[in-house]
């Protein structure tokens, strides 16, 4: 596939499979903040319930920062790793105390934060304040194994795929970009069925995948 093939096929894709999750739909530093740090190790199904309810009792830095133990775990049941949790708070902290509390929108700076590293970093960037970063993370991988290494059976190594991430990415609008190449990447994912999983996701997933066939064929082409 060529670049502006490639560019075509994915905004074709978006416009017609796209997602809406909560936190696209409130884009603020906090929220997107949050809401990374809950997708890291968590599937998008289970995050959002929690993800709202968070908004509702815990919506800035400040009631995060003075979150007390037992009620930050408690709001945290369910999501894994409560390491990510303390973190979170502690990067609340950080902002308060460092950055006048208001989060800092470049990559370099955020990795500083507990819990977050380079992609979670770059992501935060890119879906808070639509800056044209560069990265890659498991779905956007996916999607360009898909569409540019489609019959390599070696593993395609990062620094393959990044040259590729830049001479794509959309620099007028990188926040719908990488939605659409994280969506695209849930959508290809669903269809390698792994027989281990028999998981609420899995079902989700399936429903996703059949729910457009015109723009799924526009994908199997690729
Ligand atoms: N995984 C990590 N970040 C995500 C996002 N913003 N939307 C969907 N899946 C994600």
């Amino acid at each position: 596939a060529d670049i502006d093939e490639f560019r075509q096929e994915v905004r074709k894709f978006y416009a017609a499979e796209g997602r809406s999750f909560p936190w696209r739909r409130n884009t603020s530093p906090y929220s997107v903040f949050v809401s990374e740090v809950m997708l890291q190790q968590t599937q998008v199904c289970r995050v959002e319930p929690k993800y709202l309810r968070w908004m509702r009792e815990v919506p800035d830095f400040p009631s995060l920062a003075g979150l007390s133990t037992e009620g930050l775990l408690g709001l945290w049941q369910g999501l894994g790793y409560n390491r990510r949790a303390l973190a979170l708070r502690e990067s609340a902290l950080k902002v308060i105390k460092e950055h006048d509390g208001i989060l800092p929108d470049d990559p370099e700076r955020l990795r500083g934060f507990p819990g977050i590293g380079p992609a979670t970093a770059a992501s935060i960037c890119a879906f808070a304040f639509n800056c044209p970063v560069v990265f890659i993370e498991t779905n956007i991988r996916r999607v360009f194994i898909h569409f540019f290494f489609p019959e390599r059976e070696a593993p395609v190594s990062d620094r393959d795929i990044l040259p590729l991430v830049e001479a794509s990415l959309h620099r007028e609008s990188p926040r719908d970009w990488y939605n659409a190449l994280m969506d695209l990447g849930t959508l290809l994912k669903s269809r390698i069925p792994n027989p281990n999983r028999r998981s609420r996701h899995y079902t989700r997933q399936a429903r996703f995948e059949g729910s457009n066939r015109e723009a799924r064929g526009a994908i199997l082409k690729a």
